[in-house]
């Protein structure tokens, strides 16, 4: 899959005193396209700023792959003495940056009569590139996900990360989770299909549960399992018993037109494996107006990072959101970041913002306190104005006062996620802080002489905690499961025999479209914020999780596909399911029914 954000990569690099330089590059890593600069030229990392305000999407594509850019403008502008700027076209940034791993997934699997399955056995080989890349980590994490919401009771999964004379594949949204997702989806289709049961039925037969059956195949217990409740609200909203029926009998009369429903679940580990990276920092400033500079090490590609932070300093101090302003992330404010990915960008930067605006009102309260002879519980923030004792001042008031007064009204905020830790070489350890979790039903029609199709229903249940911001929640959500559909159905990337990108434009590579959003599409948050580990705020990480609620469509197209051999034979039907490969996988099966 290609990563097809809007904006393309791009860098600009402008030399400055000495051996400076500055460059402004589309990234999700400042600091790492920092030392890669650094390292290119022969100077200190003190001598490079990298700046980002925004992108025009990343997706995990500009993760690692922005540094060749960023590299390549910094050299030119020190040999020219001037700005450089680098912007690849697209066809060109389609051809030479790296792209979604591509994986062959065997697998066996032993299970009762009754579709409980006892044992499992995974290889995962995935097309890495060239380079190494993100590779290492990208497989590392189909694996952690080989179980999705399962309890395997036995379980062996490794993978094979190969170095292939290809483009070298990198991050994309959910980091290989999916990939190892999908591996476990297709394990419960044939389980299911063997026992002649409905897949459903399977699924919940074999979800993680509670005490002997709640281990990982990494040894981390699952302890805030919602999955169940999640499909038992979704098959309820989604009329997933009737509509099931009432598909089987519209197949039974329709000749061409076949239609399928699925109803797919997710589980998505939250935190890097790699532990030092769940780290984060932030700056604080508040101005002697009361209006507030805020940055942290985080980056803006659409997700909306930038305004979930601003809120979370918003509500420390109890000030309007338009008094905070939101500034470019830059190396030179909060240095060491780790890259905005694995969608713990709020989870992270939003603790560090909120740990610097408590600094700052934990000072501006001992000083109020002290001021005006009133115990500290009885100074409180209230809505632009702070109470102290029985008057009330405005905010910017009291800052106005500290100030005269010589308080630091300036703090470096700091969070690191408790609680994880990870042996690679055992293979144990708790490396996700917390999971993600949500499902999907979706339902397709499928003309069966073309192999085309339509998503005529979708819905979508998926779990944010507190919501920091419930607008931002859906965009994620909605767009998430939109692109983990286009992934597993129309994108394809194909090369001719010289191994030349033959889809390198929107001519020949084929995303969703508004157009092909299911017709109908009722999305809701899982607003539940008991259950888990104490977040920012109680909110849950939202970037990655919705992707993998594509699979959905995949195998509602296999239930509609299956529906030509009376439900006997597991299609098997390889991602994407593009027209071309529905219609073989009918041809095979009408082949294969018994007379
Ligand atoms: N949403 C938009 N609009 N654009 C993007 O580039 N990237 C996704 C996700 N949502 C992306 C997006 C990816 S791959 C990740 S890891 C997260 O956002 C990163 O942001 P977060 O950690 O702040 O959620
Ligand atoms: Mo996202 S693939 O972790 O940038």
């Amino acid at each position: 899959q290609e990563h097809f954000y809007l904006e393309g990569h791009i860098a600009m690099a402008v030399p400055g005193e000495d051996e400076d330089v500055t460059i402004y590059s589309s990234t999700q890593h400042p600091s790492e396209v920092q030392h890669m600069v650094s390292h290119a030229l022969g100077v200190p990392s003190n001598a490079i700023t990298v700046e980002i305000r925004r992108m025009g999407g990343g997706f995990g594509g500009k993760e690692t792959q922005g540094n060749q850019f960023a590299a390549l403008a910094a050299i030119a502008a020190k040999r020219h003495h001037r700005a450089v700027k680098i912007r690849p076209d697209r066809d060109d940034d389609m051809i030479a940056t790296g792209k979604r791993h591509d994986f062959v997934v065997d697998y066996e699997v032993g299970f009762d009569d009754d579709g409980n399955i006892l044992g499992v056995d995974f290889m995962f080989a995935a097309r890495c590139g060239f380079s190494s890349d993100l590779s290492g980590p990208v497989t590392d994490r189909a694996l952690f996900h080989c179980d999705n919401t399962y309890f395997w009771p036995a379980v062996h999964a490794q993978s094979a990360p190969l170095y292939t004379n290809t483009v070298s594949n990198t991050a994309f949204r959910g980091f290989g989770g999916p990939q190892g997702m999908v591996g476990a989806e297709r394990v419960i289709d044939e389980v299911a299909f063997a026992v002649g049961k409905d897949p459903l039925e399977i699924r919940k037969k074999n979800f993680y549960g509670t005490s002997d059956r709640n281990i990982t195949p990494y040894h981390q217990t699952v302890e805030d399992n919602i999955i169940h409740r999640i499909i038992a609200e979704l098959e309820a909203s989604s009329n997933y018993e009737r509509r099931r029926r009432e598909i089987r009998a519209f197949n039974a009369n329709s000749r061409i037109i076949k239609r399928g429903l699925a109803l797919t679940p997710v589980k998505f580990g939250i935190s890097f494996t790699a532990t030092h990276y769940n780290q984060a920092g932030a700056l604080v400033h508040v101005y002697t107006d009361g209006s507030v500079h805020l940055n942290h090490g985080g980056t803006e590609m659409g997700q909306g990072l930038y305004l979930k932070v601003a809120q979370v300093v918003a509500e420390e101090f109890q000030i309007d959101l338009d008094q905070v302003k939101i500034t470019a992330t830059t190396t030179g404010k909060v240095p060491n970041t780790s890259a905005t990915a694995a969608s713990s960008g709020s989870d992270l930067n939003g603790m560090a913002a909120q740990n610097g605006a408590r600094q700052i009102k934990d000072r501006l309260t001992n000083f109020a306190a002290e001021k005006y002879q009133v115990p500290r519980d009885q100074v409180l923030f209230l809505p632009n104005r702070v109470r102290i004792g029985n008057q009330e001042i405005a905010f910017a008031d009291l800052v106005k006062q500290a100030y005269m007064a010589r308080i630091q009204l300036s703090a470096a905020g700091f969070y690191k996620t408790p609680k994880i830790h990870w042996n690679r070489d055992k293979g144990e350890g708790r490396p996700f802080y917390y999971f993600a979790y949500g499902a999907s039903c979706s339902e397709v029609s499928v003309d069966t002489l073309t192999g085309e199709y339509v998503v005529e229903r979708t819905d979508i249940l998926h779990e944010t905690g507190r919501s920091l911001n419930r607008a931002i929640d859906l965009g994620q959500i909605e767009g998430g499961f939109i692109q983990g559909m286009g992934w597993l159905t129309t994108e394809e990337l194909w090369w001719d025999e010289k191994g030349r990108l033959r889809t390198h434009a929107p001519s020949t590579y084929k995303i969703p479209l508004a157009s092909d959003r299911p017709k109908i599409f009722n999305v809701t948050l899982a607003d539940w914020p008991e259950a888990h580990e104490p977040t920012v705020h109680r909110s849950k990480a939202v970037g990655e999780p919705p992707f993998p609620l594509g699979m959905s469509v995949l195998h509602a197209l296999s239930d509609a596909v299956a529906s030509v051999a009376d439900h006997r034979i597991c299609p098997r039907l390889d991602a994407p399911a593009t027209p071309e490969r529905v219609l073989m996988a009918i041809e095979r099966l009408k082949a294969a029914k018994p007379a």
